[in-house]
């Protein structure tokens, strides 16, 4: 029979991880691939694969000599349909597999297409080198587990959609090239043929767009948008990825997290069946960064820091009043005596290179003893007073650890919050399987570059200042505090946004407090500065990343695993061989010269 008259004839009627003891008797067509086959006393048995699981086939001869002839030559992969009889295992069952109750006794075999031997077996928990999976992708989304993590995002994308969909929001699309504007994240470039020398940027986010829609009154907007993003690379990056884009007329801060709490809270029952509590817990950014070390805490683990600047500069230890006296300060982490009796010499002495890309010179550390007295090779250098003061400030205890970092206040909590994760991971203490959200609230503004004192927006120059602080905006920028929030789950920031400005005075006078002269502002911004005079209406928003999201939801470890045909670390597709250079007729049509020499691929 060729393939076109078994699909004629036959219509699956199952997929292969449906089927039941429920199923015993029925007539059934399935179709997939071969997953393994065995001949075994006449009978050759094959599991079926599809998307939904696997099916134990017995092609026996005596039901049909034919199928059974061909079911001979079956290999690994090959893509087959089969027609059958529904058959109890009786007490045979297999109980790794949902249909271990049942097999199919085959009576037709199709053979629809041949598989070479695959570079690697279609199975979890193999260790092929990421470089292999990813050159036989269409492969390696064979795999059951790969294909649980596409469901489950896509389930995310179906119970967002219904949510917002029943909350009043209208899914818009808008571009995504876009008018290059510097600043921001840096943009991929795409060439106009049509205007030579010119080109668009790829969106890295709908940002503008959708503010321009609250202009035009469509008060709830949503897009699951594509944004790109030219950055260096890491596990939870990708140069192109997906957001839940939102934004929301006439709402506050409260109003716009409600709405979005209950998403949250309908993704987390439909597709983990977990019944999350709301309202969410909000944290300040301050707060984060005093106990944490880091505007996105994992608050699976317990352990926090405190800042012992005071008395550590006035503690006779030479170290430490050097960099308070500098402008920096010290940051404790107190590692409870219960758990500090397990930190081990070897991750004790690796802490001092943990450090080290973070800037930091050293990590000091001392035990608690009896009295307070601190086991330390600095122990003596540091006064009674100061050390009894630095106990009292972390809540230190008999046989409890203490870890320093003396630096510049950015390098200091970064470095120290990152020490916290690697010592909670290491003994163990971070609590897998729960699920810690917080809302980070009140960020700075802006970012002050402590050298040159340069001023950035820390989100985007559309993001509202705290109306308490607009009067500082001139005066003490370094001040002013934000009205923008993430939503940060297990140490993951998985959504980011603010309410904006939609004054035209006080967005003048952010730009001037990012030094944008009026002119540049024009330039940059002329079309959004030109809609905010047509009665722009209060507005703000979100955007989740839905990879991260997905990534958290599905427990993997890689945005890769959540991205159908994700790009490696540097930015490459290995299984398309993307990117390439292009051939000079199609740079002539675009007037683009490449530079002779090019840097050789490092
Ligand atoms: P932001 O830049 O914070 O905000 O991005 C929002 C969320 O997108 C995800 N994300 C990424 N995910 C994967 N790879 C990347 N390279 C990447 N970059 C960001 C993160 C992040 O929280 N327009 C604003 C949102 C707004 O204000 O409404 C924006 O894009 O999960």
């Amino acid at each position: 029979m060729t393939s076109t008259s078994f699909l004629e004839q036959y219509e699956r009627t199952h997929g292969c991880g449906e089927l039941r003891a429920t199923d015993d008797g029925k007539d059934v067509v399935l179709t997939g691939w071969v997953q393994n086959y065995r001949d075994h006393g006449g009978c050759v048995f094959i599991d079926l694969r599809d998307k939904g699981g696997l099916t134990q086939v017995v092609f026996d001869p005596q039901i049909a000599a034919a199928a059974h002839g061909l079911a001979g030559d079956l290999r690994n992969e090959w893509c087959i349909g089969v027609v059958g009889k529904v058959r109890s295992r009786g007490a045979n069952v297999n109980d790794r597999i949902a249909t271990g109750a049942i097999e199919v006794a085959a009576h037709t075999l199709e053979v629809f297409s041949r598989a070479e031997t695959p570079p690697f077996a279609i199975e979890d928990d193999l260790d092929t080198n990421e470089a292999l999976r990813l050159k036989y992708r269409y492969l390696d989304l064979r795999r059951p587990r790969l294909q649980k993590t596409l469901i489950t995002r896509s389930q995310i994308s179906r119970v967002v959609r219904e949510y917002l969909h029943g909350s009043g929001f209208l899914e818009i699309e808008t571009p995504y090239m876009v008018k290059y504007t510097p600043g921001g994240a840096r943009n991929f470039l795409v060439p106009s043929r049509l205007n030579p020398g010119s080109f668009y940027a790829l969106a890295e986010s709908p940002q503008i767009f959708k503010q321009l829609l609250m202009v035009a009154g469509y008060d709830r907007y949503f897009q699951i948008a594509r944004c790109f993003r030219d950055e260096d690379l890491r596990l939870d990056r990708q140069p192109e990825f997906t957001q839940i884009d939102i934004e929301m007329s006439f709402v506050n801060e409260a109003i716009l997290q409600r709405v979005i709490e209950g998403m949250i809270a309908a993704v987390w029952k439909q597709v983990l069946g977990v019944e999350l509590t709301l309202p969410l817990r909000r944290m300040t950014y301050a707060e984060a960064m005093d106990k944490y070390g880091v505007d996105k805490p994992d608050l699976r683990l317990d352990l926090t820091l405190c800042e012992v600047t005071a008395p550590c500069g006035r503690s006779g230890f030479r170290v430490f009043e050097a960099v308070v006296g500098g402008g920096g300060i010290v940051k404790c982490l107190r590692v409870p005596a219960e758990h500090a009796a397990k930190l081990s010499r070897s991750t004790l002495d690796g802490l001092t290179d943990f450090a080290k890309p973070y800037g930091v010179k050293g990590v000091a550390f001392a035990r608690v003893q009896e009295g307070g007295a601190w086991q330390a090779p600095f122990a003596k250098a540091f006064s009674d007073e100061a050390r009894d003061e630095v106990n009292r400030i972390a809540g230190a205890g008999v046989g409890d650890a203490l870890l320093f970092v003396a630096e510049k206040a950015k390098a200091a909590n970064t470095c120290l919050g990152a020490i916290r994760l690697h010592i909670g991971d290491k003994l163990g203490l971070i609590r897998k399987g729960e699920w810690q959200f917080m809302w980070l609230t009140d960020p700075p503004l802006f970012e002050i570059d402590d050298e040159t004192g340069a001023v950035a927006a820390s989100h985007h120059p559309f993001t509202s200042p705290r109306t308490a602080d607009e009067g500082k905006l001139e005066s003490a920028p370094g001040e002013v505090l934000a009205r923008a929030y993430d939503l940060v789950l297990n140490g993951v920031e998985v959504g980011g946004g603010s309410i904006r400005i939609h004054r035209p005075d006080l967005q003048a006078r952010i730009f001037k407090a990012l030094g944008i002269s009026d002119d540049e502002a024009r330039q940059k911004f002329g079309f959004l500065l030109d809609a905010f005079q047509y009665g722009p209406p209060p507005h703000g928003g979100i955007a989740f990343g839905l990879d991260r999201l997905a990534m958290l939801v599905a427990n993997v470890d890689s945005l890769r695993d959540v991205i159908t045909f994700p790009k490696t670390q540097k930015g490459t597709d290995l299984m398309t061989e993307c990117p390439t250079p292009v051939a000079p007729k199609q740079l002539d049509e675009l007037y683009i010269q490449v530079k002779p020499e090019l840097p050789t691929k490092g």
